[in-house]
C-alpha cells in the first residue's frame, strides 16, 4: 500500500490524523506514506509539537518522503507521481476551509490542492477530511500567554529556557515548536493551550457540500474513517 498524505494548516483534527497514521504504520507492515505538507501545514505541525512524529510516519526513502511546499515551489514536480500511478490513494487530512474551498472550485495553487488535481487526473482516489463541516467545532489551541495572569517576573523561566526563544510578551508561534516546556516552568500558570469553540461558516459548509459531489473525491467526516477507507482499498 502506498498512500500520499496531504496536510494543511489546520489545528483541528491534526493530532487525531497523526494518531490514525501512526497506528496504520504499526499495523500495516507494507504501508508506505509520503507526506505533502502545505506552508501553513508545516507551521501548524510545528506549533502543535508534531514535527518529530511526522518523521516517524514518513521517515524518508523512496515513497516515504516528506515534501514541503516551502521547498517544492509552486509547480510541485512530485505531484507527477499521481499521473504515474505511484499511489493507491491520496488522503487530505486535516483539510482547512481554505483548501476545501480551493478544491471545490478547481484551484490547484498549493502543494496540496495541486496534488488533489493531479490525483484526479491520474484516476487516484482522493479522501478528504474537512475540518469545517457544519455546526460548531471544538478545537485545541496552540500555547499562548495570558497577559492578565502573567506577573512580568524580572527573570522569566519560560523565556530563559525556551529552546526556540519563542517566549516574549507573547508566544511567537512561528518559532514555537510546541514542546510545552514553558507551560511547566511558569509558576503562575500564565502559559497554556486550551480548547476553543468555533462556528462553522455557511460558506465552508457549502464548499464541503460541493466536495461531496466531485468525481473521484470521498469526503470523510472524521480522521478515524481514514483507516476503514484504506482497509477497503486493500480488499479491492
Ligand atoms: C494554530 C493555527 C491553527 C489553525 N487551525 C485552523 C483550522 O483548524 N481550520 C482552518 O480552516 N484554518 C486553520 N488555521 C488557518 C490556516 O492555517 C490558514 O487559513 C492557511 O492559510 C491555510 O493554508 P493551507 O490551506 O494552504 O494549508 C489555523 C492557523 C493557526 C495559526
Amino acid at each position: 500500500m502506498r498512500i500520499a498524505w496531504a496536510i494543511t494548516g489546520a489545528g483541528h483534527f491534526l493530532r487525531e490524523t497523526f494518531e490514525v497514521f501512526k497506528k496504520l504504520k504499526e499495523t500495516t507492515p507494507d504501508l508506505k506514506v509520503t507526506s505533502f505538507v502545505s506552508r501553513a501545514g508545516e507551521e501548524v505541525i510545528r506549533m502543535y509539537g508534531l514535527a518529530g512524529e511526522l518523521s516517524g510516519i514518513s521517515p524518508g526513502g523512496y515513497l516515504e518522503e516528506r515534501f514541503f511546499e516551502r521547498e517544492q515551489g509552486a509547480s510541485n514536480p512530485k505531484a507527477g507521481r499521481f499521473l504515474l500511478q505511484k499511489y493507491d490513494a491520496l488522503v487530505v487530512s486535516p483539510a482547512t476551509s481554505n483548501t476545501a474551498a480551493k478544491i471545490a472550485y478547481g484551484i490547484a495553487d498549493t502543494i496540496v490542492t495541486n496534488a488533489v488535481a493531479q490525483a484526479a487526473k491520474g484516476g487516484v482516489p482522493v479522501y478528504i477530511v474537512p475540518v469545517d463541516i457544519a455546526g460548531t467545532i471544538e478545537s485545541k489551541m496552540p500555547f499562548s500567554k495570558d497577559r492578565e495572569i502573567c506577573m512580568d517576573c524580572k527573570l522569566c523561566p519560560p523565556a530563559e529556557s525556551c529552546p526556540e526563544q519563542a517566549v516574549a510578551d507573547q508566544i511567537n508561534l512561528l518559532r514555537c515548536s510546541g514542546c510545552g516546556l514553558c507551560v511547566k516552568l511558569c509558576s503562575y500558570g500564565a502559559i497554556r493551550g486550551g480548547m476553543a469553540k468555533l462556528k462553522v461558516r455557511d460558506v465552508d459548509a457549502r464548499n464541503v457540500g460541493i466536495l461531496r459531489e466531485l468525481e473521484g473525491i470521498t469526503v470523510l467526516d472524521h480522521p478515524q474513517s481514514i483507516s476503514r477507507a484504506i482497509a477497503n482499498l486493500c480488499k479491492n
